[in-house]
């Protein structure tokens, strides 16, 4: 490439999660003191690569980023390069951009994209990668719902936010003798409600794989009731459903809409009815994609930027660096597109949950 150094582009898309800095400040120093490519991060996701927006990034860009959360470069998590809305004389258009970033790509000089994200991020790589584009995918956020990689970067800091706040719920749900109930996220997967639920000692764990029951759930309460335990801590994943014909309907509970965001609500108001003890929700929501990321998370973002950029540098595209018992492997992104990572329901972490006298609601 007439003498010019090698560029690699990058982008963070979807929700922010803590470890996004770590994993760019990773990929940047790699890039520039172990290759000396240079580093184009564009803006806000793919809008950014859609619009030409983005910067250089150098070794000063990245200094002090380790343990900030975020991402310096910024996010979208709603925006489709394939099927961009545009104001057509007022009537709104869906239009294929995907050419338009190929030709950015080219007019930068870009051998390779990197996009850090989850599955619609990863998705939309994988799509580009069938246009000519290579990609190499970062897996990212707080849910660990995507294949091909032990842990997401996020994750483990997410759990330890969610943990963090069951362990506080436990005094006044003793004091009060309530019902506590934490609602977390995770979108479809139940792993950070199942993962905080066992470390921050749930009596109760409900994620969307496990769709739960109220009456059963509203029968451990009481059991627990009976030897004395007059309050239960509860850990509803935000994409928990009732289980078919399991629904106690009661006009005076608010008209249940299986809504993400709000369900631990209706179970709360469903409880109070069952057994007759107080309840209280809290919803932790975004305070599980900020902060700093943990330990764990700055090292498993710092050994993914680096393996990112060592395939780049040995020609190794349309894969995504994935750690797999614990070691660095390369998964082809056909194993990952349109995918999703669920809790495997007679996996070893409901197995030992279970022993622990958690209840499912099932
Ligand atoms: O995917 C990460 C996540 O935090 C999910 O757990 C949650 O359901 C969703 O993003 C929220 O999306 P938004 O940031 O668009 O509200």
């Amino acid at each position: 490439m007439n003498g010019q150094r090698k560029r690699i582009g990058i982008l963070t898309g979807g929700g922010d999660c803590p470890g996004l800095n770590s994993v760019i400040r990773a990929v940047v120093k790699t890039s520039i003191n172990i290759y000396g490519y240079e580093i184009i991060g564009f803006t806000d996701g793919y809008m950014g690569l859609v619009n030409n927006r983005f910067k250089k990034l150098a070794l000063s860009d990245v200094s002090g980023l380790l343990d900030k959360g975020g991402t310096i470069l910024g996010t979208t998590d709603s925006f489709d390069p394939f099927k961009m809305v545009v104001d057509n004389d007022g009537e709104k258009q869906e239009r294929d951009m995907s050419g338009r970033i190929i030709d950015n790509l080219k007019m930068h000089n870009i051998e390779c994209l990197i996009v850090i994200g989850g599955i619609n991020t990863i998705t939309t790589g994988y799509r580009l990668s069938l246009k000519g584009v290579k990609v190499i995918a970062i897996p990212k956020n707080i849910d660990n719902d995507i294949p091909g990689t032990d842990a997401t970067i996020g994750f483990i800091s997410a759990v330890n936010t969610a943990t963090d706040a069951l362990d506080k719920l436990h005094s006044s749900a003793e004091s009060h003798h309530r019902l506590m109930l934490l609602e977390v996220m995770g979108r479809r997967a139940g792993w950070v409600a199942l993962e905080s639920g066992i470390a921050g000692g749930a009596d109760i764990i409900l994620i969307p794989e496990i769709p739960y029951d109220i009456n059963l759930v509203a029968r451990k309460i009481l059991e627990r009731k009976r030897t004395g335990k007059n309050f239960s801590i509860i850990c509803v994943s935000e994409g928990a459903v009732a289980a078919k014909g399991s629904e106690y309907i009661d006009d005076s509970c608010p008209e249940y809409t299986n809504q993400m965001y709000g369900v631990s609500s209706r179970i709360a108001a469903q409880l109070e009815k069952l057994t007759h003890l107080e309840s209280r929700v809290t919803v932790l929501g975004y305070l599980q994609r900020g902060g700093e990321p943990s330990p764990t998370d700055r090292i498993l973002s710092t050994r993914l930027g680096v393996e990112a950029v060592k395939m780049a540098a040995e020609g190794i595209y349309n894969k995504m660096a994935g750690i797999v018992n614990n070691e660095l492997c390369p998964i082809d992104l056909t194993e990952v597109a349109n995918k999703c990572k669920h809790v495997p329901v007679d996996g070893e972490l409901v197995r030992i949950a279970r022993n622990m006298g958690v209840s499912f609601g099932d």
